[in-house]
């Protein structure tokens, strides 16, 4: 009897807590979908109307161009507010984070061109890493052979993400307002919401199912089965403006130590990557020495390795200048074929001899003109060069990366191009964390010889070591003349960031363009191999093209090249600003 009472008793405690805990789970369920759930139109109240896309501005004090109209918006609030270039462009990369998560990032990296207006000039890598853990070897199977996609999918794929060291380094060293102050606008528009643009559902319509799968908690950009997102559509993602809030009030440590990290690395665990705390905790962005060299009367500042862009600018526009552009007709035979041999040569240069310089030594010879000089000896106006007799390899990148331009007041200047590498990265949204990590391990040489995703071959100058940054092509540069500013500019697109960035400043410099024109003007792309021209739609006359052909180049027709945002001071010290046509990409100014 003794046990039977017992025995009930026991039950009936059991049953109560049981009953309790239901009530408890019940609550919790309530609670958690409160703080975080799904947006639900009841409980989140519309966010303030959408900013409009506005393609270019004249402006007689500072300005902003960014590849979104909400991120444009967010940096000129700050520059209104008093914030400083490196202030604007800090709250700018945070607003792309939440608004074209597609490129824009906190789990990514990039880098930050400045040129402050007494003249001084910094550059700030905050490329992604290799993790610990990386061996030359991790995506190569047990017969030799590469394995597909293994280091362009999925949680192996991610370095180690630079971007909000990269935005504390800056802003610490250079900011004006609160960091604090910086990181709102984004938490505002990943928890209010923000209405897509046509562009924006036509990206996530691509790329969700993708997210879904490679994700293992909710997917704030996943719209739900046989669901489509659609333009003036909220998106909400209130996780990601959770973490945004640690980033906010813990800094640094909000997203590489604590529960932010904590999450990165349960998510390797369970999904099979390799970035430990250490990786996180131990990540430090380089003040590096500013690429910078001459093109006739401008002076040129751009971003040194791990980006090949700095270099490859210096040796293209050098390339050229020789030969007398400024004498030749824009698009013209004799243009596209010397801008196209000097492309040709210096990306036949990048495969062989660029990666990080932290771990490899980068020739001097390359920006040096005699060397230049010597390069383009075999140059014949009349024919064709060929890719097969430069050593090297060959590629083709993605166009998902994003650049952003800002002069402020006082006239400093801010070139910022950062990224996921392809569009929405390695399309892992971190499970609680809410934001995507990047597939930049793919920028990497897998295997000496073996082409990346994009046809890209390397060699043992970027080949994988743990701590090691990846080869990029990223090119924020910034152009003086005289001693003053007079252009910032940079563009995604992979390996077509170089060329696009070269031809927008010869547009300008040798064709006389204003930069609307410069921006808006069709572009083409050499990169050695494939032996290939590519151009965009329309994008050379077709006289032009038939006698290329008849020089031997290949011409291939390609989707845009691009998505170039520049300012440019005009003679009457007035801001020209530029968001380019190709996309949604906005600039403003006052
Ligand atoms: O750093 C790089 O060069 C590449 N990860 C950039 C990728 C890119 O630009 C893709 N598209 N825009």
């Amino acid at each position: 009897m003794q046990n039977a009472l017992s025995l009930h008793h026991e039950l009936s405690k059991i049953f109560a807590m049981r009953k309790l805990s239901t009530l408890f789970s019940l609550l919790l369920f309530l609670s958690f979908n409160f703080a975080f759930g799904q947006k639900s139109k009841s409980s989140n109240p519309a966010p303030p109307k959408a900013a409009k896309i506005v393609k270019s501005t004249i402006a007689k004090k500072a300005a902003v161009s960014t590849a979104h109209p909400e991120a444009t918006k967010v940096g000129l609030d700050i520059l209104k507010k008093g914030g400083n270039a490196v202030d604007a462009a800090v709250a700018i990369q945070l607003a792309l984070a939440v608004v074209y998560p597609r490129a824009g990032n906190i789990g990514g990296g990039g880098f930050m061109v400045l040129r402050k207006s007494d003249g001084s000039v910094f550059t700030y890598d905050y490329r992604e890493r290799a993790p610990g853990m990386a061996s030359k070897d991790m995506y190569i199977d047990t017969l030799g052979n590469p394995i597909p996609k293994l280091s362009v999918s999925g949680h192996l794929a991610a370095g180690v993400p630079g971007t909000i060291d990269g935005l504390i380094t800056t802003h610490m060293k250079h900011g004006k307002l609160e960091f604090k102050e910086l990181v709102q606008p984004a938490i505002d528009l990943a928890k209010k919401g923000f209405y897509l643009t046509e562009k924006d559902a036509a990206v996530l319509n691509k790329h969700m199912e993708d997210m879904k799968k490679y994700s293992l908690g909710r997917v704030a950009f996943y719209k739900g089965k046989k669901e489509k997102w659609a333009k003036k559509d909220i998106l909400v993602q209130r996780e990601l403006g959770n973490t945004l809030k640690r980033i906010k009030d813990f800094g640094r440590a909000g997203f590489y130590e604590g529960e932010t990290a904590q999450m990165i690395v349960e998510d390797m665990k369970v999904g099979g990557g390799i970035i430990s705390l250490e990786d996180l905790a131990s990540y430090k962005t380089v003040e590096r020495a500013a690429l910078e060299f001459d093109y006739k009367d401008y002076h040129i500042i751009s971003m040194g390795p791990p980006s090949s862009g700095g270099i490859c600018l210096a040796q293209i526009l050098q390339m050229v200048e020789e030969h007398g552009l400024d004498k030749m007709k824009f698009h013209s035979r004799e243009a596209v074929h010397l801008m196209v041999e000097a492309e040709r040569r210096a990306y036949s240069d990048r495969a062989t001899h660029l990666g990080d310089p932290d771990f490899w030594t980068i020739p001097n010879f390359l920006v040096n003109k005699k060397y230049l000089a010597h390069r383009m000896k075999d140059f014949n106006a009349e024919e064709s060069s060929s890719s097969r007799k430069m050593a090297g390899g060959e590629w083709n990148e993605s166009p998902e990366t994003t650049h952003l331009s800002v002069v402020d007041e006082e006239g400093n200047a801010v070139a910022v191009t950062t990224t996921l590498n392809s569009n929405f990265g390695c399309k892992v949204v971190v499970n609680g964390a809410g934001f995507l990590l990047n597939n930049e391990m793919d920028d990497f040489s897998v295997k000496p010889g073996v082409p990346n995703q994009f046809g890209l071959v390397g060699n043992e100058a970027n080949e994988i070591k743990p701590g090691k940054r990846m080869l990029s092509s990223m090119t924020p540069t910034i152009v003086t003349k005289n001693g003053k500013l007079f252009m910032v500019l940079g563009t995604p697109g992979g390996a077509t960031i170089i060329t696009s960035v070269f031809q927008v400043i010869v547009n300008v410099v040798d064709f006389k363009m204003t930069l609307k024109k410069a921006v808006e003007a069709p572009r083409f792309h050499h990169q050695w191999l494939p032996n290939k021209l590519f151009i965009e739609e329309k994008g050379l006359p077709e006289d032009v093209i038939k006698k290329l052909e008849e020089m031997g180049h290949e011409v291939e027709v390609r989707e845009p090249i691009g998505l170039m945002d520049a300012i440019m001071v005009r003679p009457d010290g007035k801001l020209e600003a530029v968001g380019d046509i190709r996309g949604d990409d906005t600039a403003l100014g006052y």
